[in-house]
């Protein structure tokens, strides 16, 4: 973890927030190359789950909205961390996560802490004198609220609370109707949205995993709950692991399906699943896989008195259709992109992150093999424009090819290509496969459908 989180900085991937002030818990700011990899999974995401599928829409909706939907769907009340406090720094802390490192830790043992009552926890704390990390006693756990608050109003007085949306899901149902009546969608159908979703969390130093601003990418899967709800769950489940592991290449291995036990499971679903990966941290959730019911509908229909139901159109038939939902965390995907990629090549004395081609920030590099030599430079920089029209190229003339091969390596490039002089003889040019480390030679021309042969499968 500590490699991935200095290449990421060095490299310009991720980027602690807030720094020259001291820095914000889990807060970071992604840079250049952080921000076309955020990009391009946002876009693979919504091209194979939003334009491949005839079934799913997307949406966009506000980060803002009446707090009477947070109070509907249910986390005013129930959207809260058993949390405690460490009695002399103030800093508060999980307590389901405190208990199970203490587990870890002193007995070697791996415990799921979060099915426990408070009352559970306390004891615990007091029966093996649980400390806070700073090794400090804490109060007993108390249940904490995840929502953030804001206010809208400019005078002092008159300001309403409002709450940061917590979960992009409930922009989805409360535009359910919308959805229904400006377009020809018929069930099954499915609505997608990426977007922010901020939540308070109080444990803090596992970089991206878990932080107070990120991104997420939800699909509400609407259908009617007379047919069989197992065949949509099994069809979308299956269509979403071949995403992960067919399209983003996550690493069959490091991934693992975990039901959530009666007690785990949110105050919402009827069947929830998660798939974890394995983290550097450990096998922790990527993606949450519930069956959400009638749940949510049901309820913004008591809060709000509009009939969110549908009407069959060939029966005739009204009711309240049921959802599937798997949402999965952008940051956290990013996480585990880059733990997959990430190999420490000591046989070749480099650091290559094995990106995905379609995930990949540079598609490809174009060097002149010397920098100092106007005629190399003036064919290298032709070519570059080029290529550059079709996919997003890295221009480097600084420094021995070999430190450039490097570099490209560290920041995941599938190809780099060089112009030398046989170049300015036959227009050919060197092109170095990031994997293999091979080289081939072809001709200049042809860069751009070697490139596009060797990714045919993929979906760019
Ligand atoms: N709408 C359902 C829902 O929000 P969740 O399991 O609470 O379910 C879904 O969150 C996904 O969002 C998680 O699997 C994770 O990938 C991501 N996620 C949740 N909290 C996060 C946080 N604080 N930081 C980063 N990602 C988070």
């Amino acid at each position: 973890m500590e490699k991935i989180i200095a290449l990421a900085k060095r490299r310009g991937f991720v980027y602690p927030s807030s720094a020259i002030y001291g820095g914000l818990a889990n807060s970071y700011d992604y840079g250049p190359l952080g921000a076309e990899l955020l990009k391009n999974l946002r876009d693979v995401w919504w091209q194979y789950f939003v334009h491949r599928r005839e079934d799913i829409v997307g949406l966009d909706t506000q980060i803002l909205q009446r707090p009477e939907v947070w109070v509907a769907s249910g986390h005013v009340s129930a959207f809260v961390d058993p949390v405690v406090e460490d009695k002399v720094t103030h800093k508060r802390y999980r307590a389901d996560h405190l208990i199970e490192d203490w587990f870890e830790k002193n007995k070697q043992e791996k415990i799921n802490a979060g099915n426990l009552s408070l009352e559970q926890m306390a004891e615990l704390i007091k029966k093996h004198n649980i400390k806070s990390p700073d090794g400090n006693e804490v109060t007993d756990p108390k249940r904490f609220n995840l929502l953030f608050e804001t206010s809208i109003g400019v005078v002092e007085g008159s300001k309403s609370i409002v709450y940061l949306r917590g979960e992009t899901a409930q922009g989805i149902f409360i535009n359910f109707k919308n959805v229904l009546d400006s377009t020809r969608v018929k069930l099954p159908f499915g609505i997608a949205q990426i977007g922010k979703a901020f939540r308070n969390e109080v444990t803090t130093g596992q970089f991206v995993f878990r932080t107070l601003e990120f991104e997420q990418m939800e699909i509400e899967y609407f259908f009617n709950p007379d047919n069989d709800w197992r065949q949509y769950y099994d069809e979308l489940k299956d269509y979403y692991y071949k995403f992960l592991t067919k399209i983003i290449q996550l690493s069959e291995k490091k991934l693992r399906w975990r039901l959530h036990s009666d007690e785990e499971r949110s105050h919402y679903s009827k069947m929830t699943e998660d798939l974890e990966f394995q983290f550097s941290f450990g096998f922790k959730e990527l993606l949450g896989y519930a069956y959400r019911t009638d749940y949510d509908l049901s309820a913004h229909l008591k809060h709000s008195n509009v009939d969110l139901s549908y009407t069959d159109p060939e029966t005739n038939k009204k009711f309240i259709p049921h959802v599937i939902e798997p949402s999965i965390g952008l940051n956290r995907l990013f996480l585990a992109v880059l733990e997959n990629a990430y190999l420490q090549d000591s046989e070749n004395d480099r650091v290559v992150l094995r990106l995905p081609f379609v995930i990949a920030p540079y598609k490809l590099a174009v060097f002149p093999l010397l920098a100092n030599k106007p005629d190399l430079l003036a064919k290298a920089r032709q070519i570059y424009q080029v290529v550059s029209q079709k996919y997003h190229c890295y221009w480097d003339d600084r420094g021995n090819i070999g430190k450039r091969y490097r570099y490209q390596d560290e920041i995941g490039t599938p190809y780099c290509v060089t112009v030398d002089f046989q170049s300015l003889q036959d227009n050919t040019v060197t092109v170095r496969d990031r994997d293999s480390m091979k080289q081939i030679r072809l001709s200049a021309d042809k860069i751009i459908s070697f490139i596009e042969t060797e990714n045919e499968n993929s979906s760019k």
